[in-house]
């Protein structure tokens, strides 16, 4: 370990999913105590996890200032010298994601999308039709935050979920925010080179999970989770869903801890984690 710890939670957290709400856990975790962050939370108006509320608001622009509660809290949980990235999506106000409903708009037919209410058009900013910028937004209100923007690292996907319109293009790439807290971080750029993960641009196919639909893949964040930390430390995934960064950091021979509220994800992930426990163990001829 790096860095020497001054809150037991640390250790009662570690290598756990906890399943609850991030809002109330984070609270339990010392400032500076966590190496690395790499999440990705609920989108706005996109899936339906279960009870969560974050990405259910009326209006984006509340989105923006929910999501921006959570990374206050990030950025204080965060070494001096850690990473935070954070995969982000985007959204067409009022066509993608959203369709008529008797006055309101509603995700299509999909169990994971229900009705979801949104503000009436303003005819500026929130207008149909319009791409909303959410993941610029959330960027830039981090760095008013405090945070130091590094990288914004544009994830292509070869087989994007479709979302086809006559008039536009097909959007077929997210962003992966890399964000610092200070300007002496750790960072190996040659580790980064022999993995080809030195550029900006990462082209990487989406691996479903079939018990959660929007993980992201294992092979997207283990380069993220060598270049930006070392053998031991604590990668944080406060929105853990299927349990990928979890994965990920096993594989890495990090240690993890991991916040998630939705039960049955919880379930799911522990279930991954063991098997990629056993995985790893086999694989050093342990047992
Ligand atoms: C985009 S998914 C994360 C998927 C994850 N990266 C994976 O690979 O499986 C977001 C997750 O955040 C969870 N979530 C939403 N609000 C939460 C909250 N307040 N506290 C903890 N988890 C939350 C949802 O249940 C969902 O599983």
């Amino acid at each position: 370990m790096h860095y020497i710890y001054t809150n037991n939670m640390i250790s009662n957290f570690l290598n756990k999913i906890i399943c609850g709400d991030t809002e109330q856990l984070i609270k339990e975790l010392s400032n500076n105590s966590i190496n690395l962050i790499v999440t990705s939370p609920p989108y706005f108006g996109c899936r339906v996890y279960g009870n969560e509320t974050l990405g259910r608001e009326e209006n984006p622009l509340e989105y923006i200032i929910n999501l921006l509660k959570y990374t206050i809290e990030f950025k204080r949980v965060l070494h001096k010298e850690g990473s935070f990235y954070l995969n982000i999506g985007d959204i067409y106000f009022g066509t993608k994601g959203f369709s008529r409903n008797k006055g309101n708009y509603a995700r299509k037919t999909d169990k994971h999308y229900f009705e979801h209410k949104i503000v009436k058009p303003d005819g500026k900013y929130l207008q149909y039709k319009q791409l909303l910028m959410l993941p610029e937004r959330i960027a830039i209100g981090m760095q008013e935050q405090g945070w130091m923007l590094r990288n914004k690292i544009i994830w292509e996907k070869p087989n994007p979920v479709p979302s086809y319109s006559s008039d536009r293009r097909y959007p077929v790439y997210e962003h992966i925010f890399h964000f610092v807290k200070s300007r002496k971080y750790f960072f190996d750029l040659e580790i980064a080179k022999k993995l080809n993960n030195h550029r900006d641009i990462y082209r990487n196919g989406i691996e479903p999970f079939k018990e959660h639909q929007a993980s992201f893949p294992v092979s997207l964040i283990k380069p993220l989770i060598l270049t930006t930390s070392k053998e031991n430390d604590i990668i944080f995934d406060p929105f853990m869903g299927s349990g990928t960064t979890a994965v990920a950091a096993i594989e890495t021979k990090r240690s993890f801890i991991g916040f998630e509220i939705n039960e049955e994800f919880c379930q799911i992930a522990d279930k991954r984690i063991k098997e990629s426990e056993v995985k790893i163990r086999y694989t050093l001829n342990l047992v």
